[in-house]
């Protein structure tokens, strides 16, 4: 196994619930494509294009090989899939990916979180334990996220757990079906003193337990 995976994080408790995240599990096949069917347009404006309609890309037979080739990544130690649950229920899900060690250590970090749970600090939680998970046990150096300048919601959450402006990446990726100008944000270990969750839990945007 690789350091930081498997990984169970939290709970943290903002006000949609408890916040915890845990591995990607076959049997979430149900929840994963009911959830992205009914918030197909919350999704879609933000995520890589894929082949085929949305319909197709989200029914639950195109879970199991999905989960598949998480696990592989996970397993060799490139990526760390998760869900994001509330209050025990599939809440979304956060992935830290193109994990590289050696003298880099630093991977990506991406997101996402069901349109009826927005804005009561769910995504928040979940990057924040995260990033505290991607700086502690897996012992990275730097987590980097891309995000479109269209995104506003997304950038408030990157800017609350301490991730700081880049540059501009232009064309970047392709996305929602044409190439996107994305930010380039990033954060390194020593910007952060301390657990980011300690941090939010004094500003009280959420509590911890
Ligand atoms: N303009 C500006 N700010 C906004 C807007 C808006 N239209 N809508 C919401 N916000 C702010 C809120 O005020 C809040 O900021 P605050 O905490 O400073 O008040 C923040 O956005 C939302 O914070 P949370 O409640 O923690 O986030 P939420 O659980 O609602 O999830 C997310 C936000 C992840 C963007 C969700 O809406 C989502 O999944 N969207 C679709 C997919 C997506 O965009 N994923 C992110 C791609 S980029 C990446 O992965 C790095």
């Amino acid at each position: 196994q690789h350091p930081g995976w498997p990984a169970h994080l939290g709970p943290v408790r903002v006000g949609a619930g408890a916040v915890t995240l845990r591995p990607v599990r076959l049997r979430d096949a149900a929840a994963w494509s009911r959830i992205r069917m009914r918030d197909h347009d919350h999704l879609e404006p933000w995520e890589p294009t894929g082949r085929g309609p949305w319909e197709a890309r989200n029914h639950a037979s195109n879970w199991p090989p999905l989960w598949s080739s998480l696990k592989a990544e996970a397993r060799r130690g490139a990526m760390i899939p998760l869900v994001i649950e509330v209050d025990g229920a599939f809440g979304g899900q956060l992935t830290v990916g193109n994990i590289v060690r050696g003298a880099l250590r630093s991977a990506w970090i991406g997101y996402w979180v069901t349109r009826d749970l927005g804005g009561r600090g769910v995504a928040t939680a979940a990057l924040a334990l995260g990033l505290d998970h991607c700086f502690g046990p897996v012992g990275l150096h730097r987590v980097e996220a891309t995000v479109r300048p269209e995104n506003l919601a997304s950038q408030a959450v990157l800017r609350n757990v301490g991730f700081r402006e880049e540059g501009l990446l232009r064309r970047y990726l392709d996305v929602d079906g044409a190439w996107r100008d994305h930010l380039l944000v990033a954060v390194t270990a020593e910007e952060l003193s301390g657990r980011v969750v300690d941090r939010l839990a004094r500003e009280g945007r959420l509590t911890l337990r």
